[in-house]
């Protein structure tokens, strides 16, 4: 496969990253030995079973369309095994493929009983345990191509599209290959190819969640790439800027429900990118996120004392619905006509524009650019409820604007912009001492406490993210946006959108997947700032030694191992190793995935 072409090529190109990778026969092939499973013994009947495996799959197998289910002995010295080729590889290739991956996985994970390893044209695993049918989204991996793209909004806009579409085609695709490949331009020049596959034993919905879940980890590792292979044990996507596959055999005719005829072969036979892959751990599972409820109770507890007096306000919190309503062309007076100069910056829902009212306060003045699909007293009488809560931690609602078709939110100015900034800026990080983000968190999780339990409306956020925290004089926090869930999503209570909102990094696993929200999404959100708040990194790429993972694996890892600290800041010299310790193990319960684990934890106090 021209592998010494491609490490040349790589080394060319960016001889600094080259140390991140591992290199073999196919330099991105990806393995991973799986510890929970047990090893077996040197010249064992599990060892034999897994030759016999094995050379059955180094012998030219029958193609199949590419999949192989194998099973070779008798318990407790089972071994079950899965292949599969890419959708669009020959028989030779296929074979190749195969050939090569057993013996990476021969050289990579000797002795472990569960092993998954993936490369360019095919996957394998195997274990002591039913394989076939079981739809698996972790332990999974991922690469990506560290070029950027020039129009981030706009690229992942059209590839959300297009894989959405790709993973229902692939999911209809019956019983022999579920694989879908197209492109899609974004804007005028670029264009973007996708391929996405499942493993053909899932079923139609099978495959939809697991490339839903894949399609979540492209917030974990690539977002704003141009490139991302994201592979999981059941499925796997990629995307390149620059063509990467084939048109793939034909299935027997009448195929169950043919997958969609995929363009005419691009130029290139090989795939393989321009610019360097770094290879990353992802660590992800179906599994809900029961324990999170367990973390909204620890919030709670946490904050009860001060419950008291945020209650005791609610009778202030009446304020007359005249004095809320401004006219359009006061607004844009205090905006300067909405100039540039004073655009404070650009939400999901409009941007955001700095103004002074005559009587010197200043305000920011979000202009919402997308119709909310409400009318005008509906509207209205949610933002009239919005206004009333009324919270140290939110940011105040102080008027908004109706005037045919223009919408505008009029907001208490917070002259500290927001988290990120400070958060994930070289210099103005340093200005977040211990106390001050222990105090973030504290605020934060009054406000979300707030939206959730105490308020009459129990807001859902649905969008919680350092962005999402401003930070007033005082630097304390105050959560922004909220209820705008509730302005632009009422037909979304249903749970069946394709179009989740939201941020991928911050979003939990079960809202990707099948589009629920519940209160526990949003605490998802908050472990995520928390952990962002203690390390200093952002949940998207953290760079940990030689290899980069996201960071909610790398926290998990180094709690797994006992040296947990290793994840906070090293600018947080001074403050207290117990609340720290506190802190993670918090944000950790909140990012829950897999209840069994939680119990794993160890140092849990
Ligand atoms: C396994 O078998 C090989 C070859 O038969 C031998 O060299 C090796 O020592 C054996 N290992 C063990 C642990 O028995
Ligand atoms: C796949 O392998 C398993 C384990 O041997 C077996 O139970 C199952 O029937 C096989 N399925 C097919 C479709 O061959
Ligand atoms: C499979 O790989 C082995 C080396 O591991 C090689 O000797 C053999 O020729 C290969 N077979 C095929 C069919 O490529
Ligand atoms: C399994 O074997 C590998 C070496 O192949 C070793 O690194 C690992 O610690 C072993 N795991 C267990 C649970 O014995
Ligand atoms: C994009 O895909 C379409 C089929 O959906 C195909 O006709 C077209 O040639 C492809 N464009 C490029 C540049 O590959």
């Amino acid at each position: 496969m021209g592998s010494s072409k491609l490490l040349l090529h790589f080394s060319l190109i960016l001889p600094l990253l080259v140390a991140n990778l591992t290199l073999g026969a196919d330099p991105y092939f990806q393995a991973r030995c799986v510890d929970t499973a047990g090893n077996y013994t040197a010249n064992s009947t599990y060892q034999a079973n897994l030759n016999t495996i094995f050379s059955h799959l180094t012998s030219h197998p029958d193609f199949n369309y590419g999949f192989y289910n194998l099973s070779a002995g008798h318990n407790p010295n089972l071994v079950n095994a899965v292949a599969l080729c890419r959708g669009d590889t020959n028989q030779d290739d296929c074979n190749t493929c195969l050939n090569e991956t057993v013996s990476e996985l021969r050289q990579r994970c000797p002795l472990y009983k569960e092993v998954v390893g993936w490369s360019e044209f095919c996957m394998l695993r195997y274990a002591n345990r039913d394989l076939f049918g079981e739809l698996e989204t972790s332990p999974g991996s991922c690469l990506l191509n560290t070029q950027d793209v020039t129009d981030a909004d706009r690229f992942n806009q059209a590839l959300d599209i297009l894989l959405t579409s790709l993973s229902r085609l692939a999911a209809a695709g019956g019983p022999l290959r579920k694989y879908a490949a197209d492109n899609s331009t974004v804007g005028v020049f670029q264009i973007v190819y996708a391929i996405v596959q499942c493993s053909p034993d899932l079923s139609e919905q099978e495959c939809g969640d697991c490339l839903s879940v894949a399609k979540y980890g492209i917030g974990g590792c690539c977002l704003g790439k141009s490139g991302c292979r994201i592979f999981r044990p059941s499925c796997f996507l990629r995307y390149e800027s620059d063509p990467f596959y084939q048109t793939p055999l034909p299935l027997p005719s009448p195929p169950p429900s043919p997958p969609p005829p995929p363009p005419p072969q691009p130029s290139t036979g090989g795939d393989v990118n321009q610019t360097t892959l770094i290879i990353i751990n992802v660590v992800a599972s179906v599994v809900g996120i029961l324990v999170l409820l367990v973390t909204s109770i620890c919030i709670f507890q946490r904050t009860r004392n001060t419950r008291q007096h945020f209650l005791a306000n609610d009778d202030d919190e009446v304020i007359g619905n005249d004095s809320l309503q401004l006219d359009f062309a006061t607004a844009e007076a205090v905006t300067n006509n909405f100039s540039d100069a004073n655009k404070l910056g650009q939400g999901g829902f409009g941007a955001v524009y700095k103004g002074v009212l005559p009587d010197g306060q200043e305000v920011a003045v979000k202009r919402l650019s997308s119709d909310s699909g409400q009318g005008d007293l509906e509207f209205k009488n949610e933002l009239l409820l919005m206004a009333k809560l009324q919270h140290r931690n939110l940011v105040r609602l102080l008027g908004f604007c109706l005037e045919g078709h223009e919408r505008l939110l009029i907001y208490e100015f917070l002259p500290n912009t927001s988290l990120d900034h400070f958060l994930f800026d070289q210099v103005k990080r340093a200005q977040l001492d211990w106390e001050r983000r222990y105090k973030i968190i504290e605020g934060v999780a009054r406000g979300l406490l707030y939206l959730h339990e105490d308020s009459r409306l129990r807001i859902i956020h649905r969008d919680l993210k350092a962005s999402n925290v401003l930070l007033d004089a005082e630097m304390i926090p105050k959560i922004s946006d909220f209820g705008m869930a509730r302005l632009f999503a009422r037909d979304e209570t249903h749970g069946n959108t394709s179009r989740v909102v939201g941020t991928y990094g911050y979003m939990a696993p079960e809202y990707v997947m099948h589009g629920q929200f519940s209160v526990k999404s949003d605490v998802f959100s908050f472990g995520v700032i928390v952990l962002e708040i203690i390390s200093g990194q952002k949940n998207n790429c953290f760079r940990n030694g030689e290899t980069v993972e996201d960071l909610i694996s790398s926290a998990w890892k180094y709690w797994r191992q006992g040296t947990a600290l290793n994840i906070i800041d090293p600018i947080l010299r001074d403050g207290s190793r117990n609340e720290m310790m506190r802190c993670i193990h918090i944000g950790l319960l909140c990012v829950q995935e897999n209840v069994a684990e939680s119990r794993g934890g160890q140092n849990s106090n």
